[in-house]
């Protein structure tokens, strides 16, 4: 009886044109450790994808940004990494949204929030190193959304684990199950090739193979003898031992496993010389996910629905220095953005005309007309839009899981110019809007410590508080390297914990009571003498 309820879902149909485009979407990322081969695999996907001509293009942009060390240089390559930040793609009839992890010295929160905004990963391991720290808290984040991993072990051409051994180390470190679904041939100077064990194909490894080869030698039956002359007859037979060995002994690929992150499919192959690499893509565009359910703090949205939906992930800001405006990063998550539409961006509760989204393509950054589920647009705007934010048509939903992650390095803010206190607090608080630090304030004390996930943010947040706000402050260093969110269902309890730890309390800049201490060994001191208290490692945004 009576009327409905205003917050039912308004358009919720299935939209059969929307279907076969998001079928044909790939959105993910790379998680490695620095120096696993990441931008050398990025950019042989995209000259597979005919995205780039030549290679050098994308490697070109990480050494411009590794060199960068002063303020002056942050600011200038903005641009470069903005463009690198989000790279689309098509290969075979599949468009392909690659979002960046970034991972040396700009290793920041954004690093683990855009892993929320993908639909799978793909991880590379170094064959000689096997599973390093970075990939680990990489695959930390994924495992919040069970995120499908395909893995890729790279540098076979050099001397490195055998492959049941670096099998063994993700197995142990990851928890994930191996399946190959290729196989090496050899390593080092004796690296061959990798036999394909789902095509049950060989290709035979030449140096420097180019995308526009055909696809290199394929002996497609084991027992062809012209493989004992191509690879040896000691190879050949070797790996004629090793294909019957892990056909008994692994569990065969299964998609569902795969698709809710128990097992990880591996290939093998070395991305400098382009091996590998297109077994790999062939596979990760069949099996990969296209966009698919997100929930929110009320219902799951299908990226088939009709009303357009999704969330900003990231903020960039200041890429023109001429305009000072920031760029949000923004997922698409159901229905379809046609240029010059009208959103409603539920946290201010005001309509908001889409009319200027860019879309990030390899090499630019070009204004679009449409874009689909999957699609990462960036709107440009001036300090409206926060991370977590949410636009839909009509429908008051909130995204799930677009967190901020626990910082790992701290400050303490030290200001030069009393005069200057609400500056420092109003661009402290809108530099946390952005994402990349944090901003707490003891219970005991009155400075700010900012803390933050990776340490080149420090640089950017002093430099950008000089030049935005003109608040000229210093840094001293605090011994603190662990923080938590804390809550707790026992108000009682929560209170004679913040009592009995004042100390080692603040609050972050959404008002949320944050435990900050030294160590891991201290914080599992605490967790150990306050059972009922919880640590939160990540913390969702407030609508
Ligand atoms: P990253 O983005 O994960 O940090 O790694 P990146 O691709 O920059 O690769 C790190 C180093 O590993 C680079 O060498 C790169 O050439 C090398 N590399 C990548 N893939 C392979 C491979 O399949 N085999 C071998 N042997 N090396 C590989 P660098 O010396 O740091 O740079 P460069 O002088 O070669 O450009």
């Amino acid at each position: 009886m009576g009327s409905e309820p205003i917050d039912k879902p308004l358009d919720t149909k299935i939209d059969k044109k929307l279907v076969k485009e998001i079928n044909k979407r790939r959105t993910f990322a790379i998680i490695s450790h620095p120096d696993a081969g990441k931008t050398t695999l990025t950019e042989k996907l995209l000259l597979f994808g005919g995205a780039i001509q030549q290679a050098g293009a994308v490697k070109s942009r990480k050494i411009e940004r590794a060199a960068t060390s002063d303020f002056l240089s942050i600011e200038q390559e903005r641009g470069i990494s903005v463009s690198s930040s989000v790279m689309k793609f098509n290969y075979k009839e599949y468009e392909i949204n690659l979002l960046d992890t970034p991972g040396h010295k700009d290793f920041s929160e954004d690093t683990y929030r855009v892993l929320t905004a993908v639909d799978c990963a793909v991880m590379i391991i170094d064959n000689a190193k096997g599973v390093e720290p970075q990939t680990r808290k990489l695959m930390e984040v994924c495992r919040m959304r069970n995120t499908p991993i395909i893995t890729f072990i790279n540098k076979l051409d050099r001397e490195g684990m055998e492959p049941l051994d670096i099998f063994e180390d993700i197995e142990d470190k990851l928890q994930i199950e191996c399946i190959p679904l290729t196989w090496p041939i050899g390593m080092g100077k004796r690296f061959k090739g990798v036999y394909n064990l789902e095509k049950k194909e060989v290709g035979i490894f030449s140096p420097g193979y180019s995308p526009k080869d055909d696809d290199g030698i394929l002996i497609r039956d084991l027992e062809d003898e012209r493989l004992d002359e191509l690879i040896s007859e000691s190879q050949a037979q070797s790996l004629r031992e090793d294909v019957e060995l892990i056909s008994g002994a692994s569990e065969p690929f299964d998609l569902d496993l795969y698709l809710n992150g128990t097992q990880t499919p591996v290939f093998f192959g070395s991305a400098i010389n382009n091996f590998g690499v297109r077994e790999m893509l062939d596979s990760f565009v069949k099996i990969a996910p296209p966009p698919g359910l997100r929930p929110t703090a009320t219902r799951d949205v299908n990226p088939a629905e009709k009303a357009f939906s999704g969330f900003t992930f990231k903020i960039q800001a200041n890429m023109d220095p001429e305009h000072r405006d920031r760029i949000a990063f923004f997922r698409i998550c159901s229905g379809k953005y046609t240029k010059g539409m009208k959103v409603r961006h539920h946290r201010l509760g005001k309509d908001i005309k889409i009319s200027n989204a860019t879309i990030f393509l390899a090499r630019e950054r070009s204004n679009i007309e449409e874009a689909y589920p999957g699609d990462i647009i960036g709107i440009h705007n001036h300090g409206t839009i926060k991370i977590g934010d949410t636009f839909t048509t009509k429908e008051p939903l909130k995204f799930l899981g677009i967190p901020n992650f626990a910082p790992e390095h701290f400050r303490r803010v030290m200001l030069r110019d009393p005069m200057k206190a609400k500056a420092l607090s109003k661009g402290l608080t809108q530099l946390a809007e952005e994402g990349t630090i944090q901003v707490f304030r003891p219970l005991m004390g009155n400075l700010h410590v900012i803390g933050a996930v990776g340490v080149l943010q420090f640089d950017v947040t002093m430099a950008r508080l000089k030049a935005e706000y003109s608040v000229n402050a210093a840094y001293e260093t605090i011994d603190l390297s662990v923080a938590r969110w804390v809550t707790c269902e026992d108000e009682l309890i929560l209170k004679e914990f913040t009592k009995r730890n004042e100390s080692s309390l603040a609050r972050d800049a959404e008002g949320r009571l944050t435990f900050l201490t030294t160590s891991e060994y201290q914080l599992g001191f605490a967790m150990e003498e306050w059972p009922k208290i919880e640590f939160h490692k990540t913390r969702e945004h407030n609508s």
